[in-house]
């Protein structure tokens, strides 16, 4: 296994690219399923996720190839089973089940299971495609979706935190080849929703209301082969934005979409990072001295959950108390005895982490559990003074595209070890 070892204490100097977003690329690539003709999808980030992915597509059948961030995919035919060996690797492969279902009116896929931040039920993806006439079974670890024809419907999406991203994916991928009409009504907003519907449409589907809380989609008889370029990774984004603060420096981040990331550009400002528009650039800029700020992750346009164990590790520098409270994610706070390894101060009182800041950071080894916690320590490492070891950092290569590289072009003294 590999680890990152990180001599902190270097602020961050330079310009950095922003790869595309592999939370908008997952459901796309999951979307060529529904049509038998090419795809071309560009400014797909090259990750393990976005790997397994690929190895999925070419599971069911599709004829896929990924080159320099280019994916192509036919899927002229396709089968309606996928298999748990693949399936398990990554929870957002649960968003084949929409474009199975839709095109071939049957899915038979393995229950994706739980992760590390939470237990991350599928209940609202199998309400949604019940209400559009599925009949849905669950045995032997396996969901088997079947349906003679797809009915429009109005479905009710909420859940006990909110709306789903990959669940309003799945129905509204599912509802493009329904008959009639589908209204989702507190579907999830968030800009890789909105990405999702703009491939859909580019292949002839009539979805409208993406990126508000009812989405509606006219079905049609077909879809149509259609090209399509991704966003780009505002997580990504945040995390270099966080960083550059983090270490007092001063970082340009070419294609990021300030418009994706108010709330937490809104937080680092706070907190005493600055962040400016600059033509298509960002621009973050530590301005001297950290501030506390109080957070609570929240669906899309509120601050991201998948930002919350960065922000943890800047606001651990802060002199101050910080109150980190996580609202979509129940055991997301597992950075949180890794970051004390390296001298943070942090208590977990229920949804909360209680961060008592400005404490001296000093390097030491640790272990990354999950994608964000481990970016989270790499934020810690490259404030520390010393020097510092990420260990498992499979889980960063899950969803950061050549993150250690993207810091040595900033300065930052890191390199790729094998444990
Ligand atoms: N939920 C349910 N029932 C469901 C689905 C979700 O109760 O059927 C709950 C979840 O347990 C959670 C909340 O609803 O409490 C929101 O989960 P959501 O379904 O929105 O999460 P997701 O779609 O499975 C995507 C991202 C995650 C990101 C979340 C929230 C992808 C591939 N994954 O997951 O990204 O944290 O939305 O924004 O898009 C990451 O990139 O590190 C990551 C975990």
């Amino acid at each position: 296994m590999e680890s990152f070892l990180i001599k902190g204490g270097v602020p961050l100097h330079g310009e950095v690219t922003i790869s595309g977003s592999k939370n908008a690329a997952l459901p796309i690539m999951a979307a060529t399923l529904l049509t038998e003709e090419p795809c071309v999808i560009r400014h797909v980030p090259d990750l393990s996720d976005t790997r397994f992915m690929v190895q999925i597509l070419a599971s069911l059948g599709a004829t896929v190839s990924f080159e320099d961030g280019t994916l192509r995919v036919e899927a002229r035919k396709i089968s309606d089973y996928a298999d748990y060996d693949l399936v398990r690797k990554m929870r957002g492969s649960v968003c084949i089940m929409g474009p199975l279902l839709g095109r071939l009116k049957k899915a038979r896929v393995s229950l994706p299971g739980g992760c590390i931040i939470g237990a991350r039920p599928i209940n609202l993806h199998l309400k949604g495609f019940a209400a559009l006439g599925a009949k849905i079974e669950i045995t032997g670890g396996y969901i088997s979706a079947t349906a003679d024809v797809l009915t429009g419907n109005s479905l009710f999406l909420g859940g006990r935190a909110g709306p789903t991203v990959l669940g309003t994916a799945n129905i509204m991928m599912a509802a493009t080849l329904a008959r009639g009409v589908t209204v989702i009504e507190s579907a999830a907003c968030e800009p890789e929703v909105v990405d999702l519907a703009t491939f859909l449409n580019a292949m002839g589907a009539k979805i409208t209301g993406a990126g508000s809380p009812t989405i509606t989609i006219t079905g049609v008889e077909k879809l149509h082969g259609a090209e399509h370029e991704v966003i780009p990774d505002r997580i990504e984004a945040a995390t270099f934005l966080i960083a550059a603060g983090a270490t007092q420096g001063e970082v340009t981040l070419r294609g990021a979409r300030a418009e994706h990331l108010r709330a937490v550009i809104d937080k680092l400002g706070e907190a005493g990072v600055g962040v400016e528009r600059q033509g298509a650039n960002l621009v973050a800029r530590g301005l001297g001295a950290l501030k506390p700020a109080d957070i609570t992750t929240l669906p899309y346009s509120g601050f991201p959950t998948d930002v919350q164990a960065q922000m943890m590790s800047l606001l651990a520098l802060a002199p101050g108390t910080s109150i980190i409270t996580e609202r979509i994610f129940e055991s997301r706070f597992m950075h949180v005895s890794e970051l004390a390894r390296l001298g943070a101060e942090i208590e977990i009182e229920g949804p909360s982490a209680i961060v008592k800041g400005g404490k001296p950071l000093s390097g030491a080894p640790v272990m990354a559990s999950d994608l964000r916690a481990s970016a989270a320590l790499v934020i810690a490492g490259l404030a520390a003074t010393g020097e510092t070891q990420v260990n498992r950092i499979y889980h960063l290569d899950r969803g950061y595209e050549k993150m250690d590289a993207k810091l040595r072009q900033l300065g930052a003294r890191i390199c790729r070890v094998e444990e």
